[in-house]
């Protein structure tokens, strides 16, 4: 039987600590819409006590999505308590995701705490936090670097003290997929009551194995992944949505998973969140990079015209890309463009469509043809220093 996979999306923190990808309000709530479009189960708003501006941005979120559970991440002290639940207690469905480190080395050069100190906070924020909200998700930061036998412990106490979602990261993307998947199974069999949560990943990228981890551990039983649109997060960034989602879908013959996202929301929002944090996706990018559905060589070219399953292990459509290639000169009109920039994941407000309107007719009076290149250089220069 096909069972679902929890998306749990935390572009908006996790994404948001990327250098250079700090958002404001206005770009949050637009971004938060179309996750909910897309069909993310969760939305990680953000940190609530980082700041007043994260503070305001996660509520007027939490207030305005219509499905989608949100949560608010906190360390495992009442005043972070008290703020994320605070600013997420008018969602729908409001979550609560308290964290705090599990390996020795964090406990002794950056909490300075024992082992059974952590334990003993963990008590108390998850159940404090317990009393506020049904939902309460616990994280054991560097999880994977932890001892086996204490993570068990942590999340044994998180359980009895009501935790809903049990978080296991690859805090810093040290774990190897065959290693990450016995440890996920580790955990299952020697947690008490592991069966009363859910087991989520949440794997960082350093060593390029962020979503070979993540699929590692939901093949043998993880069921929510934490991921950020593009991959974008800490240094190397997060576990990508768009890679999880669509190795599910295309490989459903070897992993009876699927997700509740609608894929053909993908590529416009991997443009969204290129637009509004102006962190651009290398063009070789699986799923969402310029030349991911591109064919160059002659013989794959002649392939893919006599069936596209030749070279192509999914259709571009599936993921939101027209396969319309509208040529676009001097003589497109704003319809013409505006169209065509959608088709490349662009939806753009009339103000931004303006200022690339107005780019894009000086370019056609030099040039016979504008490609998707000078477009999305457009939109580089253009549309985002307007966000800046
Ligand atoms: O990478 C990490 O450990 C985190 C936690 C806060 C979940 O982002
Ligand atoms: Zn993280």
């Amino acid at each position: 039987m096909t069972e679902i996979v929890k998306i749990f999306d935390t572009t908006l923190r996790d994404g948001e600590q990327s250098p250079g990808a700090t958002m404001n309000t206005g770009e949050k709530l637009r971004l938060a819409m179309q996750l909910e479009k897309l069909g993310v189960d969760i939305i990680e708003a953000g940190f609530p006590a980082a700041s007043e501006g994260d503070f305001d941005a996660v509520a007027q979120i939490a207030g305005k999505l219509k499905r989608t559970e949100v949560a608010g991440l906190c360390r495992t002290d009442k005043p972070d308590i008290d703020a994320a639940w605070g600013a997420i207690r008018h969602a729908v469905k409001p979550r609560i995701h308290t964290f705090i480190a599990t390996s020795d080395l964090h406990l002794e050069y950056k909490l300075k705490k024992t082992r059974d100190q952590v334990l003993a906070d963990i008590k108390k924020a998850v159940s404090y936090a317990k009393t506020l909200c049904e939902n309460v998700e616990f994280s054991a930061e560097d999880g994977s670097r932890s001892d086996r036998d204490f993570l068990c412990r942590a999340f044994e106490v998180a359980i009895a003290a009501g935790a809903t979602t049990l978080n296991l990261p690859d805090t810093v993307g040290y774990a190897i997929p065959s290693e990450f998947a016995e440890l996920v199974q580790y955990v299952m069999q020697h947690t008490p009551n592991i069966h009363q949560a859910v087991l989520s990943v949440h794997c960082h990228n350093d060593l390029g194995l962020a979503t070979a981890n993540t699929l590692a551990a939901l093949a043998v039983g993880a069921r929510q992944a934490e991921v950020t649109i593009n991959g974008i997060g800490e240094r190397a960034g997060n576990t990508s949505l768009e890679e999880v989602v669509m190795a599910l879908h295309t490989r459903s013959n070897l992993l009876p998973l699927t997700t509740n996202i609608q894929t053909e929301q993908i590529h416009p929002t991997s443009r969204l969140v290129s637009m509004i944090t102006g962190i651009m996706v290398q063009p070789n990018k699986a799923i969402v990079g310029a030349n991911a559905f591109a064919h160059e060589a002659g013989i794959h070219q002649d392939g893919v015209l006599k069936n596209p399953m030749t070279y192509e292990i999914m259709r571009p459509e599936t993921i939101g890309l027209s396969a319309n290639k509208l040529v676009l000169g001097k003589h497109s009109g704003r319809h013409a463009l505006r169209d065509h920039l959608k088709n490349l994941g662009y939806d753009l407000s009339a103000e931004e469509l303006q200022v690339v309107f107005t780019r894009f007719k000086a370019l056609a009076d030099k040039k016979k043809h504008v490609m998707d290149e000078d477009l999305e250089a457009i939109i580089t220069e253009g549309v985002l220093r307007t966000h800046e």
